[in-house]
Formats: structure tokens, sequence, C-alpha cells
């Protein structure tokens, strides 16, 4: 058996606040928690060598939340970029944030733009934050760019398929996700990667986010690698393909 890490791990951070609540603490601070082991769980993964790790931080449906936890994460993803990038530039991440940032305020879309090109030249970990997205948003704004160039004439209707639309999705140039993690105890995918995890195995853990530490981040990565990903084939024929792949050649 082939023991593979995934390349791309794609992470709902959930639980933060039933967290706090265990300890009667305010919301915001199982959201502070939940940094702290963001911070543990991108050393874990740019020292083991995976390639790219997606975090979901505020979904297009976490704006129902009321008015003051939204303010304050809005504040907390703040202090995070402007008190982690250089920590993260350091050690070789390349960051990067997906969704609509148009909601934003001017301050943090400058911030975010700054730790981008900041981090640019960077390629030990890609560090993907998926922030105001929605895998529909992601589908809709691709169909969008697709639209456009169909009505400016550049494009046949009938050029329109799956590689194409995915050309446009966010994340077209990484690796899709390998492994899909969802901590807090729900097993749904609440609008995350729709598109990008049509085919990654899925991982639910009870563990609450601020308690996802590495020996958790591991127990995942160990049901992972004993999972047969067939992708539409059957058993044989990925364990001929392995055989095939693990006998060496005579020469
Ligand atoms: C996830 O934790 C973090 C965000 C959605 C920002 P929650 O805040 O959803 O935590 P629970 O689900 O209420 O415990
Ligand atoms: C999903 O968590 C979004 C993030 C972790 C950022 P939620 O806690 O918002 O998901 P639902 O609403 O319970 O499905
Ligand atoms: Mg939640």
């Amino acid at each position: 058996m082939e023991h593979r890490l995934p390349r791309h791990v794609a992470i709902i951070m959930d639980g933060n606040g039933r967290w706090a609540r265990r300890r009667q603490l305010p919301r915001i601070a199982g959201h502070r928690a939940g940094v702290e082991n963001v911070r543990n769980i991108v050393r874990y993964c740019a020292e083991s060598g995976i390639e790219v790790l997606t975090l979901f931080a505020f979904s297009s449906e976490n704006w129902r939340r009321p008015p003051a936890e939204v303010k304050l994460l809005f504040e907390l993803f703040l202090i995070v970029l402007d008190q982690e990038v250089e920590r993260l530039h350091e050690a070789g991440v390349r960051l990067r944030i997906i969704g609509d940032r148009a909601a934003f305020s001017a301050k943090l879309q400058r911030a975010i733009r700054e730790a981008e090109v900041r981090t640019a030249g960077n390629d030990r970990l890609h560090l993907v934050i998926a922030a105001n997205y929605g895998g529909r948003w992601d589908i809709a704004q691709a169909a969008r760019t697709v639209a456009a160039q169909v009505a400016r004439g550049e494009l046949e209707v009938d050029a329109i398929d799956a590689d194409l639309i995915a050309s446009h999705l966010e994340l077209a140039d990484l690796p899709e996700p390998d492994l899909f993690i969802r901590s807090g105890g729900e097993q749904r995918i609440s609008n995350y990667l729709l598109w990008q995890l049509a085919y990654s195995e899925l991982y639910f853990t009870d563990c609450l986010w601020p308690d996802f530490d590495t020996v958790e981040f591991e127990k995942a990565l160990d049901s992972y690698i004993v999972r047969e990903r067939r992708f539409g084939m059957t058993g044989e024929q990925v364990s001929g393909e392995r055989d095939a792949v693990a006998t060496p050649v005579p020469d």
C-alpha cells in the first residue's frame, strides 16, 4: 500500500463558539483560541511537506451572525494579518485570500493585498484563507466570467465545458483538495469548496477547532492514507495501477 500525504488539505474550522461556551467565555474567546490553533496546524503542514492548506475562516452565510460577532471577527482578521504575515513570510508560506473581498473595509482589502504581494515568491506552503467565501458564489463568478467572454464574441457556447468553468474558479492553479476535514461535529459542507471537493476524501471529527491539535490532525492523515481513491474506476484497476507503479521495470 502506498503511503502518500495529501497535497492539499481543506479544513472547515468549526466549533470555536462551543469551545468558548463550555468555558463560560464569550464566543470571540473561542475564535482567538482558534487562531492560536491555526498557527500550530500551519507550522505542522509547512514542516510535513503538505503543499496547500485551505482554511474556511468566514462563509458568505456568516454575515447572518449577530453584528457584534461579525465585527469582532473582522477585527481579529486584521490583527492576525498585521501580526502574522512577517512570521509566515519567514517560514516560506505563500498567503492567498479567496472569497468576495468587495464587502471588506478598504483597510482590510489593503492589508490582504500587501500580505499576498509580500509572500508571493514563497513556495514552502500555500496557505489559502477563505473569507466571505461561498462555493456557490465561486461557481457563479466563474460563470459570469465565461458569459462575458461569450458576450464579447471571444468564446463559442459549445466550447464551455467543465474544464473551462474550473479554470475560472478560485484555486484553479492549485491541485484540488485531497483531504477535507471538518471539526466541531457537524457533517456538512456548509457551502465550502463545492466544485473543488468533488473527489476529496471527507473526514469529520467531533473535536472542536481550538482542540484540533497536531495529534488530531495526524489522525485525519492516518485515515486518509489508508483510503483507496478510485475516481470512478474499479478497485482492481486502481490496485493494478498501483502494482504497475510499484513494480520495477526489468532491464
Ligand atoms: C467556526 O466556529 C468559526 C466561524 C464560523 C467564524 P463557530 O463560531 O461556528 O463555532 P460553533 O459552531 O458556534 O461552535
Ligand atoms: C462554516 O461554519 C464556516 C466556517 C467555519 C467559517 P458554520 O459554523 O458557519 O457552519 P454552519 O452554519 O453550522 O453550517
Ligand atoms: Mg459553527
